[in-house]
């Protein structure tokens, strides 16, 4: 765990700029056509299920999830996850994801699906979604698709396109 004392906080709406400097940062203007944008555009990310990582109130690191539905089943897709550079490393990003899946549990929530790296995200319960199993709009790389079961069996039986939770979509 880390050595930082660092606090882990629900995003406001007054963490918007500073989230979006960071992603620009971090991935650069060809964010915009990975395939989890694509879902972004039509969903807004669900402030009480997304965090911010501040050391002070220097803000460090961001992770956001927002609704989708994948076939008839509603599941959150997480992402991005950001960590500033200088403070990686040392378990804010982890810290991050703890907190995010927890409090998705504890809303009910029993599936999280995001496009990241197996090796990093099987430490907090994700492993990769059998090809052909699921689908995402635009390009995507599939080896890169993740799930995790926030309940026993949740995934059992779900398959389909990913796709935003019109019920909520903005
Ligand atoms: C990926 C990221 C969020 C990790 O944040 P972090 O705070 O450095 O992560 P933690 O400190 O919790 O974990 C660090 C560990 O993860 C490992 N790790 C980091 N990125 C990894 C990756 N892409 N694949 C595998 N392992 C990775 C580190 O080597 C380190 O390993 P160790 O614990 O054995 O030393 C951060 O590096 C980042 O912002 N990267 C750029 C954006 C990005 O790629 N986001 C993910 C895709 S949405």
């Amino acid at each position: 765990m880390t050595d930082l004392s660092l606090t882990i906080l629900t995003e406001t709406a007054n963490d918007a700029q500073a989230i979006e400097r960071l992603h620009e940062r971090t991935f650069g203007p060809g964010r915009f056509v990975l395939s989890a944008y694509r879902i972004r555009e039509h969903v807004d990310h669900l402030l009480d299920l997304s965090f911010t990582a501040r050391i002070g109130t220097l803000l460090v690191g961001s992770v956001r999830q927002l609704p989708v539905v994948i076939g008839d089943t509603k599941a959150l897709l997480l992402g991005p996850l950001t960590v500033e550079p200088p403070f990686r490393g040392r378990g804010v990003g982890r810290a991050l994801l703890e907190r995010a899946l927890r409090d998705a549990r504890a809303k009910g929530h029993r599936l999280v699906f995001l496009v990241g790296d197996e090796t990093y995200y099987r430490r907090v319960g994700f492993e990769a979604v059998p090809q052909g199993r699921a689908t995402m709009p635009g390009p995507v790389d599939y080896n890169r698709l993740l799930v995790a079961e926030l309940a026993d069996g949740a995934f059992d039986g779900v398959s389909g396109a990913i796709r935003p939770d019109w019920d909520v979509a903005k």
